[in-house]
């Protein structure tokens, strides 16, 4: 395997990881899944389920990654039989889904960007216009395919080029910015009147809040948000050199995706709330309060520009970790070289992607359980094939390989780099915890 690529330094990787982890997930989905499942009671079960489980779910599948050296599904069959076949090809399917609807919001982005160029953004008058002006916008049928399309074919380009030039070196640069960013629109959020009130709507603690939906929306979320459970991190594991000590990088990248999220979150709840706007907006909550906010701010076009431009960066920083392991697969298995690999699925993409991209009035489509196309892709994928497969991982590296999991969370043999009570712990939470908490809240929310 003396081709494969590889990282080119512990910052490298973190910031790769971060950059996957960190993307449309905390700036779109974190904020609109925290509106609809009561602020703080959201954000309480999902820093849990991050802190408390999440970075260890992370390094069992880093170290399915790094220990088989291979793609997704190789790694689940060579290490967890012919049941880690079926959790391998489940996650494969899992990335094809999230990425036809996450190349849609993607594409959002790309729009955005065009109308805060063309100062098409802040034409609405009022919080309703703002709502208005985005429901017609994702309702034209051939703005959001093309969008979808312009998406999908910048993450393969960037795909195209390869680890080191391509993901790694775009993730050094943009991520910081794009939190410094963050910082100076959440200045501008707090500060105005009425503010204060989304600010408490989502850091105060809501505990009777917690419902099962808000437990399975949160546990979800966090699996969504790390970019677990379906082989983007077992696929970036793989490229992680054996004497980079994994178990620090898996914790800088959790700690800075949920700063992230909170932030987004810090960023548009109070602006909701100034503005007389809907925290149970749904997905367009985001793109139809920051055009507000950014109104609200001098020199809010150049600010409107830059956000975009780099949301959009740290979405394809994300769309690049859901193909990769697509990828890595044809690489590995079929011997494509990396260019046609990337062709082959982004054509293949383009299929979901179509009921995905008129899921918001662009069509007539059937409603799938209740739920629009995109809604059910984002549903099944987050809240049940994600935790299933983040579940599988945790077993596989806890009970059937323990020794190679602890050779990989200790940098080498004698064991030195990591604090044994950690590793203990990561363990155990991967044999016990995670797979409880897991099977428990799958289980509530069939019962209830
Ligand atoms: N974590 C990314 C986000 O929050 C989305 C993402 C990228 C993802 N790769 C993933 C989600 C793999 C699940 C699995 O935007």
């Amino acid at each position: 395997m003396s081709e494969r690529g590889q990282w080119s330094s512990r910052i490298g990787f973190v910031l790769a990881a971060a950059g996957s982890a960190i993307g449309l997930g905390a700036i779109w989905k974190f904020p609109y899944m925290a509106g609809m499942n009561g602020g703080g009671a959201f954000l309480l079960v999902y820093l849990a389920a991050v802190l408390g489980v999440g970075i260890s779910m992370m390094l069992a599948e880093l170290a399915m990654g790094r220990a088989v050296q291979r793609d997704a599904i190789t790694s689940f069959a060579a290490l967890g039989g012919p049941v880690g076949v079926f959790f391998g090809w489940l996650s494969l399917l899992a990335a094809f889904l999230i990425l036809a609807f996450y190349c849609v919001i993607g594409g959002w982005t790309v729009g955005y960007l065009g109308l805060a160029l063309s100062g098409g953004l802040f034409d609405p008058v009022d919080s309703a216009g703002f709502a208005r002006h985005h429901q017609e916008f994702i309702a034209d049928p051939v703005a959001s395919l093309l969008l979808f399309a312009v998406f999908l074919a910048l993450t393969a380009l960037i795909l195209a080029g390869g680890i080191k030039s391509g993901i790694e070196r775009v993730s050094k640069v943009l991520m910081p910015i794009l939190f410094g960013l963050l910082l100076l629109m959440i200045i501008r959020s707090v500060t105005l009147p009425g503010a204060m009130e989304g600010v408490l709507f989502l850091l105060r603690p809501d505990i009777g809040g917690i419902t099962p939906k808000v437990l399975i929306d949160a546990l979800g979320f966090a699996c969504f948000s790390l970019s677990l459970g379906f082989g983007a991190m077992l696929t970036y594991g793989s490229y992680v050199r054996k004497e980079e000590n994994m178990a620090k990088s898996a914790l800088w990248v959790v700690c800075l995706q949920s700063i992230c999220a909170v932030l987004a979150g810090l960023m548009i709840m109070p602006a909701v709330f100034a503005f007389g706007m809907q925290p149970t907006e749904g997905p367009g909550l985001t793109y139809i309060t920051l055009p507000a906010v950014f109104k609200a701010m001098p020199g809010g076009q150049l600010f409107a520009i830059l956000f975009f431009l780099l949301l959009l960066i740290a979405a394809l920083t994300s769309s690049i970790s859901l193909l990769e392991p697509l990828v890595a697969r044809l690489i590995d298995r079929h011997g494509f070289s990396r260019a046609k690999a990337a062709i082959v699925v982004l054509l293949v993409l383009f299929i979901p992607g179509i009921p995905a991209a008129w899921s918001f009035g662009g069509a007539d489509l059937p409603r799938i359980f209740g739920q629009s196309p995109f809604g059910f892709m984002d549903s099944i994928t987050s809240n049940l094939m994600l935790p299933l497969n983040a579940m599988a991982a945790c077993l596989i590296m806890g009970w059937r390989n323990l020794p190679l999991f602890l050779q990989e969370l200790y940098l080498r043999e004698p064991k030195q780099g990591v604090y044994p009570g950690w590793v203990r712990s990561v363990v155990a939470c991967c044999r016990f915890l995670a797979p409880g908490v897991i099977v428990v809240i799958l289980g509530a929310n069939l019962l209830f």
